[in-house]
């Protein structure tokens, strides 16, 4: 008994009547004889050229990135992600909407395809949007903290130029009355030294309320011709004490013939003071008991460069982001203000100086300040 051999007849199909009227691009799908009908709607939109390329060999597919091959035509549903390649080449997004065709056979599709190239295109502009609305949002609220934290700073220069005044005028008194004293014939030795540690001591304070003038900005701003080298020594002086008991060594390397700068001394005194005691800090929150600090000065022609180095603990990231910040301090109450930096960044860009920060955590740190000298311009001529 032999096998009867059914032949398979593949009914011709042909494409539903008003395909062609239909306004959206549209192809059918023929799944048995696979075969591709297209609307002129399609071929407007999409060109001929691809489609024939489609329809010959069903593997290689028109719609490129995400390829595909007949069957998404036969599978219903929405199909986003797909680009169909137009005649000029250009990739157009489309969104494929498969669905049985109704009165055909059941491997009969009907896909609709749209351009979404606009809708993306909107929504590509709404997420931007969004993106400038937000970082607008954050400038605004920096602005506003960086407000707030001036406002901090004013009244607090406020206040220290109202002490700064109340302490001056009985300090003056002091100062007055004691340099009269020393005029004294009937002293007795002891006495001339006591009168002259008073005037010494006197001198000193006076000095302290002119810093805190400074940093109230009501003192003289006045800028003379200045020595970095000097600057920095007279810092150096006045940190030695703090320096010798936390057996901290500072070395102090200066190249020759270093230029002289405009400036106000005492306020670059300041910002070496500030350096030199951050970096004394950062030492001893390292490994107490000993350390190394280095300034090195050198100059070109159109730069003096200052590079104060510390081997101390260093900082993150985040911390050196933020060190410029008024009142941005890592140390506990009382011993930081958070006011070091920002002041002498204040002084410093002042002066149309730069200053760099190179840390790593463990690893200490590095200030480096650029300078211009006198007769240099901001852009390196000589003036
Ligand atoms: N040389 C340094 N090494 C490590 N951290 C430093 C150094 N200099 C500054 N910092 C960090 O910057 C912060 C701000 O410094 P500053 O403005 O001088 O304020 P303060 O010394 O009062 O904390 C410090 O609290 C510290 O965290
Ligand atoms: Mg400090």
């Amino acid at each position: 008994m032999g096998i009867k051999k059914l032949k398979v007849i593949t009914p011709t199909f042909s494409p539903p009547e008003g395909l062609d009227s239909f306004p959206m691009p549209t192809l059918v799908f023929h799944a048995p004889s696979k075969t591709l009908h297209a609307n002129s709607a399609f071929e407007e939109a999409f060109g001929k050229a691809p489609l024939v390329r489609f329809s010959k060999s069903p593997k290689v597919s028109l719609i490129h990135e995400r390829p595909i091959d007949l069957t998404l035509l036969a599978s219903p549903g929405r199909h986003e992600g797909y680009t169909i390649e137009d005649t000029s080449g250009s990739k157009i997004p489309v969104e494929i909407r498969v669905s049985p065709l109704k009165g055909a056979s059941e491997d009969t599709c009907i896909a609709v395809i749209e351009n979404i190239q606009v809708r993306q295109n909107l929504e590509t502009q709404l997420i931007q949007n969004h993106l400038d609305l937000k970082n607008a949002f954050l400038e605004l609220s920096r602005t506003q903290a960086a407000l707030t934290q001036s406002a901090k700073l004013a009244s607090l220069g406020e206040l220290s130029s109202g002490i700064a005044h109340e302490l001056n005028q009985p300090l003056q008194a002091i100062l007055g009355f004691s340099q009269e004293l020393a005029e004294f014939e009937k002293l007795s030795p002891a006495g001339t030294e006591f009168v002259q540690d008073i005037i010494h001591a006197s001198k000193k304070m006076a000095e302290i309320i002119k810093s805190l003038r400074s940093f109230a900005r009501e003192a003289g701003e006045e800028k003379t011709e200045t020595s970095i080298e000097h600057a920095v020594r007279e810092a150096a002086k006045l940190m030695s004490h703090s320096l010798t008991q936390k057996g901290i060594r500072l070395e102090i390397n200066v190249s020759p013939q270093i230029p002289l700068l405009l400036a106000n001394p005492i306020q670059l005194e300041q910002v070496f003071v500030n350096l030199m005691s951050n970096a004394r800090d950062a030492i001893e929150a390292a490994h107490p008991g000993r350390g190394l600090i280095r300034v090195g000065i050198t100059s070109n022609a159109n730069a003096i460069q200052v590079v104060v180095s510390d081997d101390g603990c260093g900082m993150s990231e985040e911390i050196r982001s933020r060190i410029f910040d008024p009142f941005f301090t890592t140390k506990e109450v009382g011993k930081g203000t958070g006011l070091g930096l920002s002041i002498s960044y204040g002084i410093l860009k002042k002066l149309g100086a730069g200053i760099e920060v190179h840390s790593e955590p463990g690893h200490g740190t590095e200030f480096k300040l650029t300078f211009r000298p006198l007769g240099i311009t901001q852009e390196g001529e000589v003036a």
